[in-house]
């Protein structure tokens, strides 16, 4: 092998090793084969925690695997303000609450493909709780007409329009998160250290 070669090879293998910042969901805290307390003897792939491509929970979207959150969705205080413009559900979305499968604290991350006897729960910050008033609200209708503080749903959020992440016109976690890629930690769709994410929506 000639050394240009081998000393790029190098790089390259250092790099995998040594990166903070994860493109995909490999290494990150979403890739739950390299958990914490992964005590599972099934060896399986990191999409399966969360997806699986037969026998998924019907009442959740995309093709979920993951043991839902035993809380219900009326359990959940919303967020509330004067000043809200956009219409809020009086409960998360589905969408949303497949956050909950893990985020709960109350459900085993082990919990998936129907085992539910997992002992690892989250039991950090990362453990949202179920009183959203104190969070960035969710299951809101993004309403630029009658808000025009927001940008128009056809503006750009970096690559893609801020349609592309709303769930059904509303606000959702993974509006803001993208779960598959920890390029921009936490889970961010878009950088935020000058408030990029923030300011892709809001007009301020
Ligand atoms: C920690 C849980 C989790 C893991 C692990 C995970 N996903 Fe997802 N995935 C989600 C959630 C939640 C959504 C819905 C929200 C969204 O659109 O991002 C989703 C949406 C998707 C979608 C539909 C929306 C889109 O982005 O195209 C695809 C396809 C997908 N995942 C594929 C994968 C594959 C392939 C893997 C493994 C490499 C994987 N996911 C791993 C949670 C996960
Ligand atoms: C299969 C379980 C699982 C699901 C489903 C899941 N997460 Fe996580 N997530 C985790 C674990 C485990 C951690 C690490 C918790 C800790 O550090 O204590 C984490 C951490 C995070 C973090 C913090 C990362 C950091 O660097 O501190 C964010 C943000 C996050 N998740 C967002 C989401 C969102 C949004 C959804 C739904 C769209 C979701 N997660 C669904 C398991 C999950
Ligand atoms: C409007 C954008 C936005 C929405 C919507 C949003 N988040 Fe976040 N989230 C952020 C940002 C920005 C951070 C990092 C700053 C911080 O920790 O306060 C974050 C941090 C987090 C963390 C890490 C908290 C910690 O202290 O370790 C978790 C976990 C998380 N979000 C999960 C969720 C879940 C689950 C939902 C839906 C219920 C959600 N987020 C909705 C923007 C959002
Ligand atoms: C995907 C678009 C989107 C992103 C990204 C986003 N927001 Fe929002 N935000 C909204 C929408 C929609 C509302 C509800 C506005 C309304 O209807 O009055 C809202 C509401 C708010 C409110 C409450 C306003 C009130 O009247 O109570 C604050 C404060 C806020 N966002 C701050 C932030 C911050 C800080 C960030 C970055 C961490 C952020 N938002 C990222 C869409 C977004």
């Amino acid at each position: 092998m000639k050394t240009r070669m081998k000393v790029l090879l190098s790089v390259l293998i250092s790099l995998a090793i040594t990166g903070i910042a994860y493109a995909g969901i490999s290494g990150s805290k979403h890739d739950l084969t390299q958990g914490p307390g992964m005590t599972s003897t099934v060896i399986v792939g990191m999409c399966e925690y969360c997806h699986t491509p037969h026998n998924a929970n019907t009442d959740t979207a995309p093709l979920w695997n993951h043991d839902m959150t035993g809380l219900v969705p009326a359990s959940f205080t919303m967020y509330a303000s004067g000043t809200l413009n956009g219409a809020i559900d009086a409960a998360p979305a589905g969408v949303s609450m497949v956050c909950f499968s893990c985020h709960d604290g109350a459900t085993a991350l082990e919990d998936f493909g129907g085992v539910t006897t997992g002992p690892t729960k989250i039991n950090t910050n990362a453990n949202l709780g179920t009183n959203l008033a104190n969070d960035h609200p969710i299951s809101i209708t993004y309403d630029a007409v009658s808000d025009t503080g927001l940008h128009a749903t056809t503006s750009a959020f970096g690559t893609i329009t801020i349609a592309n992440v709303l769930y059904g016109g509303k606000v959702e976690c993974a509006s803001c998160h993208d779960v598959h890629d920890d390029t921009n930690a936490p889970f961010l769709r878009l950088n935020n250290n000058t408030s990029g994410l923030c300011l892709a929506c809001h007009n301020k």
